[in-house]
């Protein structure tokens, strides 16, 4: 199981859904956030010189996947939000150790299926 954590910019989140539902992902957590990359939130530097970060409005997308998903997911979200303009946005992939359906106290893939 791993847990995918996006951050795309805010405007892409339709698209980024569409996908994900073309892909028979439908199973999501979309929250608010605020973030900066390697452009420190800057598009310009001032004097040349940047002293701090500036941190825009982001999305945050977690979706936690049995393996055969991890790369249809990935693909989706890749093509909802890519542009090809710096601020796209970054995809990170971890080990997810358990999954538990509370309801139904099931675990693992069951729980995450
Ligand atoms: N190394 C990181 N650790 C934590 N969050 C990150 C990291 N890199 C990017 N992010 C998050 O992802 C968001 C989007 O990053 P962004 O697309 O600007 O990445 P980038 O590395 O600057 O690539 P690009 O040059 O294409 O802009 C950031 O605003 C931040 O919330
Ligand atoms: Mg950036």
């Amino acid at each position: 199981m791993r847990l995918i954590i996006a951050m795309i910019q805010p405007h892409k989140l339709p698209d980024v859904k569409k996908e994900l539902f073309n892909s028979k992902v439908h199973k999501m957590t979309v929250t608010n956030a605020l973030g900066c990359g390697q452009q420190k939130g800057f598009t310009e530097t001032y004097r040349g010189i940047i002293h701090e970060v500036n941190l825009l409005k982001k999305i945050r997308i977690e979706i936690a996947v049995n393996e055969d998903f991890v790369e249809p997911t990935i693909e989706a979200i890749i093509k909802g939000a890519r542009s090809g303009n710096i601020g796209d946005g970054k995809i990170f992939v971890v080990d997810l150790c358990e999954s538990i359906r509370i309801r139904t106290g099931q675990r693992g893939s069951e729980a995450i299926g």
